[in-house]
């Protein structure tokens, strides 16, 4: 047993014996409570004998074991995760979405086979997908299912979580498959500290899994069950396959059934309790009771998989391009929108960040035909493995801006994993990362213009009536203006040289600058496009004393981050990028060019207001949709704020009215939901009045 000495007291034999005594006892309690749920020691002295191994490998770095349980808590060093092949093939499955269909393919695969078959069925995990190459019983390599030739080599994140065996029970080489999962009821709490959020636990796992710190990995609770085992010498059936690994020590799902019309089920559920057993004529019952119950796991379960148990029959059967013959999906849903990617194209927009964004096969969902979905970074690309050919699964996120949900099939041209070009695509400059974004920092790149004069120009900035894209895009390939500055200094009587117009379209297009430049200092401010300058942080600035822009350049100039984070609201993240961002000579030409055509660039301190009768006390108010008497919405809010309501931005379960205007989307059906109050805006403007 270890011993109390400290470890100077120790000969490195003696060490390595106690190392290894502690390796083997940590990683028992560690499969009692992770794999089996049933944990024989306390959290206090599980933790003091961790402790003694952390020291004791400390002073002894020689004697340190790759089974060592104090892998589990990562590191913080930079790793890459390099492509590796698969010595296995990694293929997927077949699908069926109706209990006629399983039927038919069940009579089709046992017509085949010359025989009655027996059926393991297996929970569908949507999780992320994973091989775990074992050595002669040790964790040698944790690999992606990536193209299903090649993946990534993820195996320092794997051997965080705590349900993965390091070192098997038995000295075998075995290569395993099976699916990473965050449970459940983690994922909401998780998902609502990160910076970027996921639309599902699938994505967060995928994510997570991908990280270049295993630390970080090691802080998210992954759990994994594994389902398929591929030894050197086979035992003869899946079942006895399931068992093997068990033995191993690997996590199995208990949820799993067997139908068979040939074998003697009594004997099996002895050895299988917690299993379910039938004959053929019991699966229908079983599919109805499984789809059900499918929420009452703490996993997403997306279908079940049947498996032909008897190994030799599998072996006979084979496999097409991209799955086995012995194996179906039984999907609980109809496929949503699916289509194949055919190209994958980089946009870069106005702050010169680079988007990917898939051209898919056009689609039908909800009504409209999708036929580009975005990809957001390279980052989302490398979490689903996307690569050009894929079959993929497409959502509308938030109802508005379709998305690349997953990939439903790999293509078969062999293309490995997307990667975003070096250099921007519409000047070559060489691309630079920050954060999780790349970006095009040159100033002058044709498409950052486009992209920087069609937003001034646009619906909630400037508001430039008869300046559409089109027109913009004209005046910019005719070098007519060259940047934001420019819209308000040339002369629209040129366009009159050019096909498609006429006076009379001239003139308008003059009205709608004239028109323009009575908008007010805040919105001119957003409509500069300056990184983190939205609406919200425009009306902070403003409010907080910044009414006027020699005031904000000054303050820019100080560089001194304190100026803008002692305003309630502005963190330090916008503090830097303002100063960053307001010192740039490019912008200050603009802002310079812009004055002299007579924008606003200050705003008149208010009256003192008037305090009203706190009517919205104890309300929690959201706002969506577009309105006829609040432009732009965030008047609405306040009003609200006004009354003494509170305004959040998402619709949760504090939220007691959601006011809902033409164009509410997925927050209004949320608010149903949750049952808040719906308040249109009619009804918005009678409480307004009333006192
Ligand atoms: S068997 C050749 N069993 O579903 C064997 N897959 O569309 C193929 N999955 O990539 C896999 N639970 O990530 C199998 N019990 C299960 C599964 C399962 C989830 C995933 C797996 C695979 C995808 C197939």
């Amino acid at each position: 047993m270890p011993s109390s000495n400290t470890s100077s007291n120790l000969n490195p034999e003696q060490a390595e014996q106690e190392i290894e005594q502690l390796c083997q006892i940590l990683n028992r309690y560690q499969y009692e409570y992770h794999v089996l749920s049933r944990p024989s020691v306390s959290d206090r002295e599980y933790d003091r004998l961790f402790d003694r191994l952390l020291q004791m490998e400390n002073d002894f770095p020689q004697a340190h074991r790759p089974d060592s349980p104090t892998q589990r808590v990562g590191s913080d060093l930079t790793q890459e995760l390099p492509e590796v092949p698969h010595t296995i093939p990694v293929l997927s499955l077949d699908k069926a979405y109706s209990a006629e269909d399983l039927r038919s393919w069940i009579a089709k695969t046992s017509k085949n086979a010359g025989q009655s078959l027996s059926f393991v069925v297996e929970e569908k995990i949507d999780g992320a997908s994973i091989v775990l190459y074992y050595e002669q019983g040790l964790l040698a390599r944790a690999v992606t299912r990536g193209n299903g030739l090649v993946g990534n080599d993820i195996t320092a994140n794997i051997k965080t979580i705590r349900a993965v065996p390091l070192r098997l029970t038995q000295s075998v080489t075995v290569a395993v498959r099976g699916e990473i999962f965050l449970p459940r009821s983690l994922f909401e709490r998780i998902n609502a500290e990160l910076e970027i959020p996921y639309a599902n636990p699938r994505n967060l796992a995928a994510g997570t899994l991908r990280r270049v710190k295993s630390a970080e990995v090691a802080a998210v609770p992954l759990d994994i069950l594994v389902y398929e085992g591929y030894f050197s010498s086979s035992p003869e059936t899946h079942l006895e396959v399931l068992e093997a690994l068990f033995a191993l020590g690997f996590k199995i799902n208990p949820h799993t059934a067997f139908y068979s019309d040939r074998r003697d089920l009594e004997t099996l559920r002895e050895r299988h309790p917690a299993w379910t057993f039938g004959k053929f004529s019991d699966i229908p019952t079983f599919l109805e009771r499984a789809r059900k119950n499918r929420r009452a796991r703490d996993y997403e379960i997306d279908g079940l998989v049947f498996k032909v148990d008897e190994l030799a029959v599998r072996e006979a059967l084979g496999f097409t391009g991209h799955h086995p013959r012995w194996a179906i999906a039984f999907k609980f849903e109809a496929p949503q929108a699916e289509s194949v990617v055919e190209n994958i194209e980089v946009q870069v927009g106005r702050t010169g960040r680079i988007t990917p964004v898939a051209r898919i096969k056009p689609v039908l969902l909800s009504g409209s035909t999708i036929a580009n979905a975005t990809l957001h970074n390279q980052d989302y690309v490398d979490l689903l493995e996307l690569a050009i050919g894929d079959r993929v699964s497409v959502s509308k996120r938030g109802d508005v801006i379709p998305a690349v949900e997953r990939v439903v099939e790999k293509n078969e041209l062999g293309n490995t994993t997307w990667r975003t070009p070096e250099t921007c695509p519409s000047c070559g400059t060489p691309l630079t990362r920050h954060g999780a974004h790349q970006f095009c920092e040159n100033p002058k790149c044709l498409d950052q213009i486009r992209g920087r004069i069609r937003f001034f120009a646009g619906r909630n900035q400037m508001d430039i009536d008869n300046l559409g894209p089109e027109t913009l895009d004209v005046l910019i390939e005719r070098d007519i203006i060259r940047d934001v500055e420019d819209l308000y200094t040339f002369d629209p009587q040129v366009l009159l040289d050019l096909p498609g117009f006429g006076e009379k379209k001239v003139q308008l297009i003059r009205e709608g600058l004239q028109k323009s430049k009575r908008q007010g200092y805040r919105n001119v401010l957003v409509s500069l496009g300056i990184p983190e300058i939205g609406q919200k942080v425009a009306e902070l600035l403003v409010e907080g004393g910044y009414r006027d822009i020699d005031t904000l350049l000054e303050a820019a100039e100080k560089k001194d981050p304190a100026l803008f984070t002692g305003i309630h609201g502005i963190g330090e993240k916008t503090a830097q990028t303002l100063i960053e961002e307001l010192s740039r000579p490019e912008v200050r030409r603009r802002i310079e060019g812009l004055r002299k055509s007579g924008l606003h660039f200050s705003e008149e301190a208010p009256a003192r207001q008037v305090i009203l009768p706190q009517t919205f006390a104890g309300q929690t108010w959201c706002v969506t949709g577009s309105f006829e008497n609040f432009k732009p919405r965030e008047s609405a809010m306040e009003e609200v704020k006004r009354r003494g309501g509170r305004v959040t931005s998402g619709v949760t379960s504090k939220t007691t009215h959601l006011l809902a205007g033409p164009g509410a989307g997925s927050k209004l059906d949320k608010a149903r939901a949750l049952g808040a109050q719906i308040v249109e805006e009619a009804d918005f403007l009678k409480l307004l009045a009333s006192p």
